[in-house]
């Protein structure tokens, strides 16, 4: 039996399907109430478990009987409870995840990580080995995942078998919350993205990320961190991505730099006052990571665990045509589909044509 946290998520609800797909039995930890319907999970046979991972018992309840266990749970934006809140699900949270590991003699615990958490070399793309850096402008979010591989290490140093598999900016279908990039694919769609910024950051498709979490499980080294992402892409790349996929112009706005970190400063403390729950589009952290242009090296998950990265432009494909099955899409109405892996409907080959090149 394996237990899935987070499977309510993006990354979560893409894992469920591809374990199910592979014959395994999947545990859920759910928040609230087990039986609601939830889009993410409906319809598939997993077992459900309520509990929080802010809650010692609940945790151990649900690792107890699983020989393995992927904790993708965690809470990315200050807008869903404050940085308390944050700490006490991303740290407070995974160390309960180990410590109830520990206990039962799980085989082995992935943990997803986040590329935020890893250091900065000038100039070239980090490693796993570069390590984060206290002394530079972070969001609570990514202090958090810094410390919760530490909890990892902790608890690697206890006996437990333990690997971090570190997401990139995640792209791709069955994404309900939605994401940021799904968040912004749907902009626009709807022609309301009217600006971006420049610069660029490291993508990762979800199907490379939960393959990369397979590979974790199955070859990772205990108490290894491992980057996983697909390309590093720049928002000019991203925006005609987007015009490929949608049929849609680009936004006529390309903002520079400075004035958009410093819009984005003013937007954000306005956004604060005004709708605390709501988290803006492009908030000052969002902006900095753009213009920082920071890439990402994989070659640690590529030469141990046999990573190998896919293509951006199919995941936001599928992200898209998984959009428009739900309705979400202009001039577009939900149908039923039967469940059905994450390759969904294929592009028209008109729009395929198209699509800017990836480089492999
Ligand atoms: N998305 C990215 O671009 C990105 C980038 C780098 C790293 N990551 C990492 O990748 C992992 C998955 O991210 P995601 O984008 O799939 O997240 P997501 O869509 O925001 O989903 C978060 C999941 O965590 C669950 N959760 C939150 N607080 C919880 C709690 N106290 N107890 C139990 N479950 C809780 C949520 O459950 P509810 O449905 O109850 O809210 C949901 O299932 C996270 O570890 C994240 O840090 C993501």
């Amino acid at each position: 039996m394996i237990l899935v946290t987070g499977a309510t998520g993006h990354l979560g609800a893409n894992l469920v399907r591809r374990l199910l797909r592979d014959g395994e039995d999947v545990r859920v930890l759910l928040r609230g109430d087990v039986h609601a319907r939830t889009p993410a999970l409906d319809g598939l046979a997993v077992q459900r478990v309520g509990g929080d991972v802010r809650d010692a018992r609940s945790v151990a309840r649900a690792v107890d009987g699983c020989d393995r266990v992927f904790h993708c749970a965690a809470l990315k934006s200050p807008a869903d409870g404050g940085k308390r809140e944050i700490h006490r699900t991303n740290v407070v949270g995974t160390r309960n995840v180990l410590d109830a590991a520990l206990r039962h003699g799980t085989e082995r615990v992935v943990v997803t990580g986040s590329f935020g958490a890893t250091g900065e070399t000038r100039g070239r793309p980090s490693t796993e080995d570069v390590p984060y850096d206290p002394f530079r402008r972070h969001t609570p979010y990514a202090t958090s995942k810094a410390f919760a591989e530490h909890e990892c290490l902790r608890a690697a140093a206890a006996g437990l078998d333990v690997v971090i598999a570190a997401s990139t900016a995640i792209v791709g279908p069955h994404d309900y919350g939605p994401s940021r990039a799904g968040r912004a694919l749907l902009d626009f769609a709807h022609g309301r993205l009217l600006a971006y910024p420049p610069g660029g950051f490291e993508f990762v498709s979800v199907d490379d990320l939960v393959e990369g979490h397979l590979l974790a499980m199955r070859h990772g080294r205990p108490g290894r961190k491992y980057l996983l992402s697909t390309r590093f892409m720049t928002m000019d790349a991203l925006m005609d991505l987007f015009a490929a996929v949608t049929g849609r112009p680009r936004p006529p706005l390309r903002v520079p730099g400075p004035l958009m970190a410093g819009a984005a400063e003013v937007l954000h403390g306005l956004a604060r006052t005004v709708a605390p729950h709501r988290e803006p589009r492009f908030s000052p952290a969002a902006v900095r990571f753009l213009r920082a242009e920071r890439k990402a090296d994989c070659s640690r998950a590529r030469a141990e665990l046999g990573y190998r990265p896919t293509s951006v432009a199919t995941a936001v494909e599928q992200a898209h045509a998984c959009f428009a099955r739900r309705g979400l899409l202009p001039g577009r109405h939900p149908r039923v589909v039967p469940p059905r892996g994450p390759s969904s409907t294929p592009l028209p080959a008109a729009a395929a044509q198209r699509l800017p090149k990836e480089e492999p």
